[in-house]
């Protein structure tokens, strides 16, 4: 991390509670589910999907897996309840990916048979490099156990998703693709900016020509009109893919692609781990912060 990352990390963890929220809930629908069904009823009031995540990762315990698990249930019932256009992410960390891979299964496994039941869709999000290998092969056995509602996350910055695209590509994955939220060590993952846009735009394109569905999660402009691009000369159908930026990002251009007749998903995390979360995405990665800066001080 850079000096000035880590003064303004320093600055922040001495600030008040009450001041950290503010600069949080920017990104955050609040502390309640009822926060995130409202939030998320307004995106689709302008057209926009919305994808829940209740907020907590890496748990060591198997009660607080549990508990973790009762929480996206009531998302998924509640998604059911309130009519709105949205589905559910969630982090297998979470789950107890760290404490049992058995017990993480059959946690996500009720969790699945749950949103079949509402036809509803579950996103597994991706974490650092320490989680890929068992992220996918538990997304794998899932989707060979028969369950369809269910996707998974492919980062452009890791050297090995090529490799992964290419072994999961028989199984026609629900992909989002994205460029990848933590710092990796060179030997593992792209660092270079014009590398990893490179690297998501032919990775996008192995997806889509493999028949794939693909939630291309990017708030780059470069990545959005190269997608415009592709997507116009290929003839693509709106139903084979959808832009999905997160909640409190760049508004104007989220508007913007629902203007120009694209299907969006927002990312819209809700819960009581908030200030948790918002310091490990500060320290795991020290961008953000400037990106927090810069957005309250531009108003985009
Ligand atoms: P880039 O970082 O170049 O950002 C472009 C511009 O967008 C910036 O200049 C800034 O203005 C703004 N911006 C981007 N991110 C911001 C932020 N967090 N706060 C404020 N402004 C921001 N990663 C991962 O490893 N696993 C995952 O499961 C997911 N899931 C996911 C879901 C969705 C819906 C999105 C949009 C993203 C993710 N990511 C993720 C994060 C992703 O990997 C990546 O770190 C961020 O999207 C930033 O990369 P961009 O492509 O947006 O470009």
């Amino acid at each position: 991390m850079n000096l000035t990352n880590q003064l303004i990390l320093s600055v922040i963890r001495l600030l008040p509670r009450p001041v950290v929220r503010r600069f949080a809930m920017r990104y955050i629908a609040g502390e309640q589910l009822d926060d995130a069904v409202r939030v998320v009823r307004a995106l689709n009031s302008k057209n926009i999907m919305g994808t829940i995540d209740v907020l907590g990762e890496n748990v060591s315990t198997r009660e607080e897996s549990l508990a973790a698990i009762r929480g996206c249930e009531e998302v998924l019932h509640s998604i059911n309840q309130n009519h709105i256009e949205a589905n559910l992410s969630i982090k297998l960390t979470q789950f107890g990916l760290k404490i049992d891979e058995e017990f993480c299964y059959s946690n996500v496994k009720r969790l699945l048979e749950i949103a079949s039941g509402y036809n509803q869709f579950v996103r597994i999000d991706m974490e650092d490099s320490s989680t890929t290998s068992d992220t996918l092969k538990l997304y794998e056995r899932l989707r060979s156990d028969g369950f369809e509602n269910v996707g998974v996350v492919i980062q452009a910055n890791m050297r090995r998703s090529e490799k992964d695209i290419q072994r999961l590509i028989s199984m026609k994955p629900n992909v989002r693709l994205c460029k990848g939220a933590y710092i990796e060590p060179e030997s593992i993952a792209f660092r270079g900016r014009e590398e990893i846009r490179f690297i998501f735009l032919r990775l996008f394109e192995m997806l889509l020509d493999a028949k794939c569905y693909v939630g291309i999660a990017t708030h780059d402009d470069f990545l959005t009109h190269s997608a415009y691009q592709y997507i116009q000369e290929s003839n693509l159908q709106k139903s084979k893919y959808e832009f999905q930026m997160l909640y409190g990002v760049r508004s104007k251009l989220r508007d913007q692609i629902v203007a120009d007749g694209h299907r969006l998903r927002v990312y819209v995390p809700f819960g009581q781990h908030w200030y948790a979360y918002s310091m490990r995405r500060f320290k795991e990665n020290p961008q953000i912060i400037r990106y927090v800066f810069r957005a309250l001080f531009s108003g985009d």
